[in-house]
């Protein structure tokens, strides 16, 4: 699927940015010319790379402190984006884990729900309209 254009409305959001694949998504992202939304919990990390982006790129980036596994925090962002134009969801927080499910860290396991909630919301948009109408595109 060919990633959308960059337009200067549209926000392509990034879940985890804050290290590993979602800083690399982020960062592929800006190069290209796209306006971001970056979410993790370290507020300052997601500032600096912001700050990073925006300089290298000449990109806006808005940064949005959030731990994606406090309910409350969670519906915020999503009714968030549900009101912006967002053209692109890398659904990438969360941990992976490997291994027997009975020998898994419970608190760990917690992350992988935060990935399902997500999808699932995203998923509720494509049915209503996102990504397809809009030419968006969203990368679990
Ligand atoms: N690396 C692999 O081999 C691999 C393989 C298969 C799937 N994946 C999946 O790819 C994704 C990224 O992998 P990665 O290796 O880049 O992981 P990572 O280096 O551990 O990065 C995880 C990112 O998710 C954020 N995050 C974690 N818990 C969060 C929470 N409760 N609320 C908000 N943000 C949270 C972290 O930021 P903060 O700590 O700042 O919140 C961080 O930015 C994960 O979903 C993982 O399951 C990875």
């Amino acid at each position: 699927m060919p990633v959308p254009a960059p337009s200067p409305d549209a926000r392509a959001v990034v879940t985890g940015a804050s290290q590993g694949i979602g800083e690399a998504l982020a960062t592929e992202l800006a190069a290209r010319g796209h306006n971001l939304i970056i979410t993790a919990r370290r507020g300052e990390v997601l500032t600096d790379l912001a700050a990073r982006l925006t300089e290298r790129y000449g990109v806006t980036v808005e940064v949005r402190a959030v731990d994606l596994a406090d309910p409350a925090a969670r519906a915020q962002l999503c009714q968030e984006l549900a009101e912006r134009n967002i053209s692109i969801l890398c659904n990438n927080a969360g941990t992976a884990t490997f291994g027997p499910i009975a020998g898994l860290d419970p608190a760990g396991e917690r992350f992988a729900w935060v990935r399902a909630y997500f999808e699932a919301k995203a998923r509720q948009r494509a049915a209503a309209g996102f990504p397809a109408d809009a030419g968006g595109l969203l990368a679990k």
